[in-house]
């Protein structure tokens, strides 16, 4: 197991009727903010009110940032930097899923920076400063609660593209899963499905000696398939929803990576980002249709290991030999997507072969990516070529 150093920043506030306790956190750090939400799933469901009257009631000013786009856009970003501006606001708070709380944090960073915020995903510009920011989260899927990633789209080039840094990590995150009770079939199938392809990117590396880590992750793996299905069909199912919620969060602030090589392998997530980029499709959507194509690129006779383990250890699959025993368990994965009714192929979701060589090279800008196997454009093209 590797040396390792661990530290998180954010205060989870985590049940029924947690939105009360942030009003302290809100306080101590200021007192007025952006309000930043999505396109009105809160105001149907009853979340705006209650954190509006929340804000009224304790004199905290604030000025609302609405519209933001599931993959939110470089634009949405650039008004709400302006808004904070203009209103001299010192505090950014998102209410909403991960679209909604990735704008804030590159709002929060690009306040106290003079170029455009584009800058941060083409590693132009460094996080310096950034305005502090709370989450009230609606959707269980991507960890953004408590880790200081963020990606963005640019609808002008059609990239999407991650950036990050410690600093912007929620200064707080109100985790209630009753607020997610109101997340349509789709979406929940999307999130569950983005909660495990995290845990696969942390899982699939070459190390042999995290058992630990590894057992955490198997057993979040085993959360999504246990309760996917359940949050689909039996929307205010509390444990499920509970369960999921909090496997979302556990599967990307940074504890799966712990004690292992670098920060996971990531290749998929940036394969996917390239097909959201221009289809505007759902993350996890995308995943469903990417990870188990890159799962049977990137096997070999080297890491069977360690897919033959996820096979064993989640699925229950009882192959000795460990080649078989991993196909099966791609074959399982596969079989797991389609039970929530995600999409399997490009085909699925209406997508050709236009755009798959400009993926590849939009995807491996900064050069090759993943740790399982290091991928060039021309394998990134391969393994769309072999999801169409
Ligand atoms: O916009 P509103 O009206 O709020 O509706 C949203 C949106 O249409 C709706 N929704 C959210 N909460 C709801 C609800 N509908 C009813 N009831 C509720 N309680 O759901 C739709 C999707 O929301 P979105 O925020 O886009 O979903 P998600 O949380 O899956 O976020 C996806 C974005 O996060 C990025 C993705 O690439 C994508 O852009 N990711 C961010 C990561 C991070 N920061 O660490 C990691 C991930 O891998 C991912 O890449
Ligand atoms: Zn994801």
């Amino acid at each position: 197991m590797k040396s390792f150093n661990f530290n998180t920043t954010t205060k989870i506030l985590f049940g029924k009727n947690k939105a009360e306790e942030m009003i302290p956190e809100i306080k101590s750090r200021g007192n007025s903010l952006l309000l930043a939400y999505g396109g009105g799933s809160i105001k149907k469901n009853g979340v705006y009110d209650k954190v509006v009257s929340l804000l009224k009631d304790n004199n905290i000013k604030f000025k609302e940032l609405s519209g933001i786009e599931p993959n939110p856009r470089i634009s949405s970003v650039r008004e709400g930097v302006k808004i904070c501006r203009e209103n001299n606001l010192d505090f950014i708070l998102a209410v909403g899923g991960g679209s909604v709380v990735d704008a804030c944090k590159a709002i929060a960073a690009g306040v106290s920076y003079d170029g455009d915020p584009w800058d941060f995903m083409m590693m132009k510009a460094k996080v310096k400063n950034p305005l502090p920011i709370g989450v009230v989260l609606t959707l269980a899927a991507t960890g953004t609660e408590m880790n200081g990633n963020a990606v963005i789209s640019n609808e002008e080039t059609l990239q999407k593209r991650p950036m990050g840094a410690p600093s912007l990590c929620p200064a707080f995150s109100v985790m209630d899963p009753v607020y997610t009770y109101s997340v349509n079939k789709w979406h929940t199938a999307a999130g569950a499905t983005d909660i495990i392809s995290h845990v696969f990117e942390f899982y699939f590396t070459p190390d042999k000696d995290a058992f630990v880590t590894d057992g955490v992750a198997e057993a979040i793996m085993k959360t999504c398939i246990e309760y996917g299905r359940k949050a689909i069909d039996s929307p205010e199912d509390y444990e499920a929803r509970a369960n999921l919620m909090w496997a979302g969060t556990l599967a990307i602030n940074g504890l799966l990576s712990l004690g292992k090589t670098g920060g996971g392998d990531w290749a998929t997530h940036m394969i996917e980002h390239e097909i959201s980029a221009i289809y505007d499709l759902t993350h996890g959507a995308g995943l469903a249709i990417v990870f188990p194509a890159w799962m049977q690129y990137v096997l070999d006779e080297d890491n069977a290991w360690k897919f033959a383990k996820m096979a064993r250890n989640v699925f229950g699959v009882k192959i000795e030999d460990d080649i078989e025993a991993a196909k099966k368990g791609i074959e399982e994965v596969k079989k797991y997507f389609k039970s929530l009714d995600m999409p399997l192929s490009l085909k699925d979701v209406d997508i050709d072969d236009q755009y798959l060589e400009e993926m590849g090279e939009k995807c491996t800008l900064f050069g090759a990516v993943g740790v399982m196997r290091k991928l060039e454009a021309k394998d990134v093209t391969a393994i769309l070529k072999a999801a169409l």
